[in-house]
């Protein structure tokens, strides 16, 4: 397992800790890029940074917001992340076996814990397939 570039904005802070503690358990490196407390601050900031790391790393991030929708339209600005913004496992399943997703995107307001955790979970265990569906995000 590669190491896991995380980040939050102040809604999606609680739900990012539980997250990082659940990696930790399972012997999984993190890098969590912040927010470091619930002070309202902007998400576009940590999409950003997060997304450059995946990039420049070749590692897997996941980003945490209220919703889980502004992550994932800030991550998806940059060329190379397919952010997968998911509320089930179906779609996290989906999202790695067909999508190839480099982001995980959750929203705390939406998901909850065990269901966040279990997604998480599978989104992590989950191979590309490849194949047709190779073509197919080269095409993006
Ligand atoms: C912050 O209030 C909220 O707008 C943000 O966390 C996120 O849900 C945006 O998409």
């Amino acid at each position: 397992m590669t190491k896991i570039i995380i980040a939050s904005d102040h809604g999606g802070f609680k739900l990012k800790n539980i997250i990082i503690n659940y990696l930790k358990d399972n012997n999984i490196d993190i890098d969590d890029l912040g927010c470091y407390n619930e002070d309202s601050c902007d998400y576009p900031i940590y999409a950003e940074k997060v997304a450059k790391k995946v990039l420049e790393s070749g590692d897997r991030g996941i980003l945490v917001c209220g919703t889980g929708i502004g992550m994932s339209i800030a991550a998806n600005r940059f060329k190379g992340i397919r952010a997968s913004h998911c509320t089930d496992t179906f779609s996290a399943r989906m999202a790695r076996m067909h999508n190839n997703s480099n982001i995980l995107c959750l929203g705390e307001r939406i998901t909850g814990s065990g269901l966040a955790l279990d997604i998480v979970n599978i989104w992590l265990n989950t191979e590309f397939e490849g194949g047709r569906h190779q073509k197919r995000i080269e095409m993006l």
